[in-house]
């Protein structure tokens, strides 16, 4: 197993506080998993799927209370409280201990406690960080399997004395002697903890997603962001992709999107057919860590190893290389079954299944008026099934960034695509960046609210210095990428989308990676530097007119003077943290209209 005092020495408090019947350290072997899922089928967490159709793959219906991220239960617990900054929970450190003892004291009572030693980013590069996550789920050990390098080489990378982030997971539901336990165990109570400088995460009473998988959003969002902020470099919410263009020259990308807003899809771009030797290629999807290279250039790698996508909406026609990734070796959740033991979603077909099981394991017609998956469905898959993953996806030093992108959910206002000025003005725009809000959540869906660089629920720290972050990167990297701002989003007065997205988006993404090359033409707006019509490539897409373009980059001042009233509400709350230069460059903004 291990020799690493610290790490023992941890097990042994958890152990006594959460009292499971057995702990059990995960090896991270196929036979172990394949072990797990037969435990989870026996339990009826996992239905498993027909191997010929859906080969090693398990549906999972979680608990409805129990479907996406808590944002209102996820707290930052820095000493100070303005470390936290404003657009965090908060509580002191000591509290919020006192908090949670009582709720994790027995909490693994009649479990087993697994031990699951896990790796963001490749085993063996310096720059991957090694976490322990701690969890009572089998559900969660399967999961964290394709979603990290997990087991045994990690702990032997570990050795014993390595660094670690302890985390701490538990459904909260502990049984009684002889209780009968449920498909999907939660509890009501739930808590998202994150202590930044101790560099540890404890999470109780959510087995989903965000909430459970702590290696991505809690380690590799709250934490990271915060490590990087200390050592100067960036843990963002974004996906890298690589586009070739036909004479073999390769412009890597980075892309900040909120949740649910189409970086899976952007990710695994497929060119329309007019783009005959142009070849997309799929780095990561959700998560990119940024680093200064010593060449001057801003690196990026993925620290995840799966796929943890949006399942509806998800079709042969909107995502190829996404249905490819989880034909097998997958693990759904809270998406329907179908009578042949197949999973189906909305939007996967056109033709609607006569017949399926939903969700909530109810039975499901056409007619029957409900959706049959969760809008926050999702299935886990293993990153090397995508068809796309470029060939230097591993690579420890990571790929050169030339553009960063960022985007969001927007029906108003914001135009298909324009650019920075420059790296502080690109800077502005990720921070005033606003979207509608998704299924990602538990809340409210389609309220337009800030979410600066996609950040808003990731951001371990003060914003306003997370801000300052950004700009300094200017002194750390001398070639900056180009920024730039997009909205596949935009509808019509009848709530038609203005813009077919999806392959389409290889346009826009053309004339970003020829600016980036110096290449691409464009005219200077008030907004930034915009292609005219004829600056862009429009074979194969001939009924797409100037007129439809103009409707789709229209810039109406009524609409931006509103954005800009709105952006500084977050201005406000950030006061004394938030950097002159963002203020500046609000003036200039105003100025120019
Ligand atoms: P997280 O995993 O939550 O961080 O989200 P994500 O950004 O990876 O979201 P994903 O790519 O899974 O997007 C989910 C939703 O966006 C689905 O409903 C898609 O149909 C929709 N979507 C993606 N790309 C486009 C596009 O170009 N146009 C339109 N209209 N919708 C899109
Ligand atoms: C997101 O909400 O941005 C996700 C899904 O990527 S989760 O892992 O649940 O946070
Ligand atoms: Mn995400």
């Amino acid at each position: 197993m291990t020799r690493h005092d610290t790490l023992l020495q941890w097990i042994e408090e958890v152990k006594l506080l959460c009292q499971p019947d057995n702990v059990r350290w995960c090896d991270g072997s196929q036979a172990e998993y394949d072990e797990m899922c037969a435990l989870l089928v026996a339990n009826g967490t996992f239905i498993k799927l027909n191997e010929s159709k859906r080969p090693g793959s398990f549906l999972a219906r979680s608990n409805p209370n129990d479907v996406a991220r808590v944002e209102d239960r996820t707290y930052i617990c820095s000493n100070r409280k303005v470390d936290a900054g404003p657009t965090n929970n908060w509580m002191a450190p000591a509290e919020m201990k006192a908090t949670l003892r009582p709720l994790f004291s027995g909490c693994m009572k009649g479990r087993t406690m697994y031990v699951v030693p896990f790796c963001m980013g490749p085993l063996g590069s310096p720059f991957s960080v090694i976490g322990v996550e701690v969890t009572d789920s089998p559900y969660v050990v399967v999961s964290m399997k394709i979603m990290t390098r997990m087991g045994k080489t990690v702990l032997d990378q570990l050795g014993e004395g390595g660094e670690f982030v302890p985390c701490l997971h538990s459904v909260g539901k502990p049984l009684a002697p002889g209780e009968k336990d449920v498909p999907w165990p939660c509890s009501d109570t739930k808590y998202i903890v994150h202590f930044p400088e101790e560099r540890a995460i404890w999470s109780y009473g959510s087995g989903y997603g965000g909430n459970a998988l702590l290696g991505k959003k809690c380690l590799a969002l709250r934490i990271a962001s915060v490590k990087g902020r200390d050592e100067g470099w960036m843990a963002e919410h974004m996906l890298i992709s690589g586009v070739e263009s036909p004479d073999g020259r390769k412009t890597y990308v980075a892309a900040a999107f909120p949740s649910a807003c189409g970086k899976t899809n952007f990710a695994m771009l497929v060119p329309p057919k007019a783009y005959e030797g142009w070849k997309v290629t799929t780095v990561g999807d959700d998560i990119a860590w940024l680093r200064p290279g010593s060449d001057g250039r801003l690196w990026a790698t993925n620290p995840e190893a799966g796929y943890f996508g949006v399942a509806p909406g998800t079709s042969w026609t909107s995502n190829p290389n996404a249905m490819a990734a989880c034909e097998k070796n997958t693990i759904f959740t809270n998406v329907a079954l179908t009578d042949d033991g197949d999973v189906w979603w909305e939007g996967m077909t056109k033709e609607l299944p006569a017949h399926l099981i939903d969700w909530q394991g109810k039975d499901w017609t056409p007619d029957c008026g409900r959706v049959s998956s969760h809008p926050n469905s999702r299935f886990t898959a293993p990153a090397y099934q995508c068809p796309t993953i470029d060939p230097e996806w591993e690579r420890p030093e990571g790929v050169p960034i030339d553009a960063i992108i960022f985007g969001g959910r927007r029906a108003t206002t914001m135009p298909l695509v324009f650019q920075a000025f420059n790296w502080v003005h690109g800077v502005f725009l990720g921070a005033n960046m606003g979207s509608e809000t998704t299924a990602a959540a538990a809340g409210a869906v389609g309220k337009v609210r800030r979410d600066p660089m996609a950040m808003l629920p990731f951001c371990g720290y003060n914003m306003g210095d997370y801000f300052a972050h950004w700009l300094g990167m200017r002194k750390r990297v001398k070639d900056l990428p180009r920024v730039f701002h997009v909205n596949w989003f935009r509808k019509d007065a009848d709530g038609k989308f203005l813009w077919p997205g999806f392959s389409e988006n290889m346009r826009v993404l053309e004339w970003v990676v020829k600016r980036c090359r110096g290449e691409g033409r464009g005219h200077e707006t008030q907004l930034g530097w915009m292609p005219r019509y004829s600056e862009m490539t429009w074979r194969g897409m001939e009924e797409f007119g100037p007129a439809e373009f103009d409707k789709v980059m229209q810039v109406d001042p009524k609409e931006l003077r509103h954005e800009i009233l709105s952006a500084e509400e977050l201005y406000i709350d950030l006061y004394d943290h938030l950097p002159k230069e963002m203020v500046f460059q609000r003036e200039l903004l105003v100025g120019r209209f």
